[in-house]
């Protein structure tokens, strides 16, 4: 079993952001442990990415439509990230599949934020599939992100109830305020504690 640690973080976006002005909150008290060193994204032109510019820290954009071949797009954000020298990467709301180079590069070494209780409702939308099914109670994971789809090691889960009267969008705003905290308690612990890898168990700490 090798123990990992880390300090610098790399956040991976797509969107809104607001699990990564999370982090960015989280990381201004010294006592996180943690720094943003930088914040990738798959597309230009998001709030995700005025965040970070409002934060003074530094981004980049790196388009699969720009690369011959995804491997390609691979390759390129693997160096983008290395370049860094992250010890953890953190997919916030990042809406792609990782491939080869980079899964090999960081392995055990990235985490993604699902609005879902794995193994239940994996894929681009967790939070619909949940209501459409009927659970009266789901929430968020966070998990180390291996070569499957949402299908990596659970580091941690919250809880939240699913209400009669919830859309798609009710549902979702709620997940997000527990996926939130749970990926600021969540990579604090993990950068200031360590964690450790074995089979599919995870454990933050010694
Ligand atoms: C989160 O619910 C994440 O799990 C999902 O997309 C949302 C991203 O939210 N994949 P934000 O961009 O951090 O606001």
């Amino acid at each position: 079993m090798r123990k990992l640690s880390a300090r610098r973080l790399v956040v991976l976006v797509s969107g809104e952001g607001t699990n990564l002005q999370a982090l960015i909150g989280a990381c201004e008290d010294p006592g996180y442990g943690a720094q943003i060193v930088a914040v990738g994204a798959d597309r230009g032109n998001i709030a995700a990415l005025r965040r970070a510019e409002q934060a003074g820290i530094p981004a980049f954009v790196l388009r699969v439509g720009d690369h011959a071949h995804r491997d390609d797009w691979d390759r390129a954000l693997t160096g983008a990230c290395a370049a860094r020298e992250p010890g953890l990467i953190v997919c916030a709301g990042f809406m792609k599949l990782l491939g080869k180079a980079f899964l090999g590069r960081f392995a055990g070494r990235c985490v993604n934020t699902h609005p879902a209780l794995l193994p239940s409702f994996p894929g681009m939308h967790g939070v619909r599939d949940a209501l459409a099914y009927g659970v009266k109670v789901t929430g968020c994971t966070v998990l180390i992100v291996d070569e499957g789809v949402d299908a990596g090691p659970v580091v941690a889960q919250a809880c939240v109830r699913v209400h009669d009267d919830d859309d798609e969008a009710t549902l979702h705003e709620r997940i997000k305020v527990a996926e939130r905290a749970l990926l600021v308690e969540t990579v604090g612990r993990m950068v200031r504690e360590g964690w450790s890898l074995e089979g599919r168990k995870v454990r933050i700490g010694s």
